[in-house]
């Protein structure tokens, strides 16, 4: 046993460009996505034990992507005892911001640094990618570009300070029925996305392809998104395959005015780009 249990923020992600192309033969779709890290997080108490135990208070069934990081960590390093991680979920269930990915990214980081011979990071993301296709970009806090089916990730930096609401409807997607009723056009994908450095750059790159299928299986996203324009969002989105909708604001104030006006979410609070 440490002293005391490592305390991890795992925070949530928006995907402030999704493009995904034609489905592979491995039944994942090829896609390019800007991934950002915001500001609500949940929060992970990381400790070592002789077994392993996962606790989530009011997640039916436990942390299973949590679960499945720390036995192939604890496999990949040939350890043979195990942790305790303890989980406060803030991060909503089915809602396209990465809660159960960063939750298990998190664990692969933190409990790695506690093992005797922690793995090198290109052990970490080869396990990451193991347990879903957003683990592997959620290992960093900054901006990262993902391709592949999310596996081949390129950190970019640190984006332009920015106020969000995030909201949601109250009921969850599940990622592939997203994908099942997405029809790609014939855009060919990007080959890179730049890193936005200014808020104008940063609103004129968001655009999610997996919108429009999320949109038709969850119409109240479509409201959300719609009010949360008409409030003054810069810009507003579907984030990953939803249900989690985020409108851009210029200032605190502006988000918190929103958040507090909204009518269609079940669920939503204000968050700044970035992890602070
Ligand atoms: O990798 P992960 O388990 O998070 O993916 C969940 C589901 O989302 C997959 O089973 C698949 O239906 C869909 N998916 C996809 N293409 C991707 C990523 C996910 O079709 N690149």
């Amino acid at each position: 046993m440490t002293a005391d249990p490592t305390i991890v923020r795992a925070c949530a992600k928006v995907n402030l460009v999704l493009r995904v192309g034609a489905k592979r033969p491995d039944g994942y779709h090829e896609l390019v996505t800007l991934i950002a890290r915001v500001s609500l997080a949940d929060v992970l108490l990381i400790d070592t034990a002789t077994q392993t135990t996962v606790t989530c208070p009011g997640l039916p069934g436990g942390d299973t992507l949590v679960t499945r990081a720390l036995e192939l960590l604890c496999e990949a390093a040939g350890y043979d005892e195990g942790f305790t991680v303890h989980i406060d979920k803030r991060i909503p269930h089915g809602a396209g911001l990465g809660g159960g990915s960063a939750d298990a990214a998190a664990v692969l980081r933190f409990a790695n640094d506690l093992l005797p011979t922690p793995l090198i990071p290109s052990e970490l993301a080869r396990i990451a990618a193991l347990i879903g296709s957003d683990v592997p970009a959620l290992l960093h806090d900054e901006a990262t570009l993902a391709r592949g089916r999310g596996e081949h990730v390129e950190v970019l930096g640190e984006l332009p300070r920015a106020y969000l609401v995030l909201a949601h409807p109250g009921q969850p997607l599940a990622t592939r029925d997203v994908y099942a009723a997405y029809r790609p056009d014939d855009r060919p994908l990007p080959r890179t996305v730049a890193l936005p450095t200014t808020l104008d750059e940063l609103v004129n790159v968001i655009e999610n392809d997996l919108a429009v299928p999320a949109e038709q299986l969850e119409p109240a996203c479509r409201a959300i998104r719609d009010e949360l324009m008409f409030a003054g969002a810069l810009a507003a989105t579907v984030s990953g395959s939803g249900s989690a909708v985020f409108g851009i604001f210029p200032t605190e104030e502006e988000a918190e005015t929103a958040s507090a006006n909204l009518v269609y979410a079940k669920w939503n609070v204000t968050s700044t780009l970035g992890i602070r």
